[in-house]
């Protein structure tokens, strides 16, 4: 029978080169090595999560066009585990035939907050209304002459990332003290009733997944989330359009491998856009204990042209805790309160293996498994108060 995949050939030969070796490259190597495929990771050092179990690693600057472009002529399939890497390198390596996956000319689009927003506005795709900016001066003037009006939310365009490149404007002190520097946005603060995210997966031979939606709860000073319900504490009408629109985004920006859709629910029952990852997210990783396929395998299937995996919770459950490293430490990390938690039925923990703590540093995830949601938040409550990343020395 023939294959209706575009490259049909599963080999365990063909090497796959990540760009970027934090925790999301280490899951993605662990995964890969289930079926024995070859992972390759190009970071500055391999004492970062991915080097310590991928099949080789490069010391290099995924920022850096040379060294991108050396170490992508060495591998069959490129990918990322971060969006802010040298897409002119990955552009030329698309260009002497290698897959690359994300596509170079998506990166391009996703990497830049502003040209992100102005594609869902092209596009239809619903978002907070917006308005670029040259620089922050000139967001102060648009407010200054009752153009904007607040409160507004200011977005760096690029380098942002976990709520460093966003800064909630509500008053006029808020504007003396909090304004970001640089080429920005302005957006209208969302009226959110909850925060979702679907993780959506397509491969290139055109076939498309999504995940159930799952619901962010974030930490009050880290801006950080903090618990991850999945599934979300939404209405199945609400899931499904979220899935619909996740799917449609996947599509319309032409992503291969995985594509993360931030999503705000407002208070009038609205879906809006808030921003995408093209690559496995932090909201997907309870997929690794919950779902029939976890995140990185499917990114993995979709990435190798491989059939998609079934996105189906197993359990019917999750909720995700990512373990920051303890306000107040600093240094070698130790762990406090893993043998109690791992007492608990349906804990489970997963530690980056990231030498130094500081403080909300993500150190580790633990996802909890239960037969309702509300049983595995009481879980994951005791986890919070329990399991510690310390240093040793305060
Ligand atoms: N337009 C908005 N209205 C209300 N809250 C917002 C808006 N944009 C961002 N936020 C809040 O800030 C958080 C971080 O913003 P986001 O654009 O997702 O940046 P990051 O790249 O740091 O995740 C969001 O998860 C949300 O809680
Ligand atoms: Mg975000």
């Amino acid at each position: 029978m023939q294959s209706p995949y575009l490259c049909p050939m599963f080999s365990t030969t063909q090497k796959i080169g990540v760009l970027g070796g934090g925790q999301l490259g280490k899951m993605l190597c662990l995964a890969a090595a289930e079926w024995d495929l070859k992972t390759y990771v190009l970071d500055t050092s391999p004492d970062y999560p991915a080097g310590q179990v991928c099949t080789g690693f490069t010391a290099g600057n995924f920022n850096s066009y040379d060294d991108v472009l050396a170490f992508g002529r060495d591998m069959d399939i490129l990918t990322i585990e971060i969006e802010h890497v040298n897409t002119d390198a990955l552009l030329e390596l698309e260009r002497l035939g290698k897959r690359v996956y994300p596509s170079p000319a998506s990166l391009n689009i996703i990497k830049d907050k502003g040209l992100q927003k102005l594609f869902y506005r092209e596009n239809d795709i619903p978002t907070a209304r917006f308005e670029l900016f040259d620089s922050e001066k000139a967001l102060k003037e648009a407010v200054r002459t009752g153009k904007w009006s607040l409160p507004l939310v200011q977005k760096t365009r690029s380098e942002g990332y976990d709520g460093k490149g966003v800064a909630i404007i509500r008053t006029l002190e808020d504007m003396a003290s909090k304004l970001l520097p640089g080429a920005c946005l302005a957006e209208e603060l969302a009226p959110i009733r909850t925060e979702i995210a679907v993780v959506a997966a397509r491969n290139p031979s055109g076939e498309v997944t999504v995940f159930p939606p799952v619901e962010m709860d974030f930490h009050p000073e880290a801006n950080l989330v903090e618990f991850l319900l999945c599934p979300a504490r939404i209405s199945p009408l609400v899931a499904a359009e979220a899935e619909t629109l996740a799917e449609h985004v996947i599509r319309t920006l032409d992503v291969c491998g995985l594509l993360a859709v931030e999503m705000f629910l407002t208070t009038d029952g609205h879906l809006l856009v808030n921003e995408v990852a093209p690559r496995p997210h932090n909201s997907g990783h309870h997929t690794i204990d919950s779902a029939r396929t976890s995140q990185f395998q499917q990114h993995l299937r979709a990435i190798c042209d491989l059939p998609l995996g079934s996105t189906e919770q197993k359990i019917p459950a999750a909720v995700m805790l990512n373990l920051l490293g303890e306000p107040g430490h600093k240094g070698p990390v130790h762990y406090e309160g893993v043998e109690e938690c791992l007492a608990l039925d349906g804990v489970h923990i997963h530690l980056y293996g990231k030498a130094l703590t500081s403080p909300f540093r993500k150190m580790g995830h633990v996802t909890i498994t239960g037969e309702t949601t509300d049983e595995a938040l009481k879980k994951a409550q005791i986890v919070k108060n329990t399991l510690k990343a310390l240093s040793l020395k305060v």
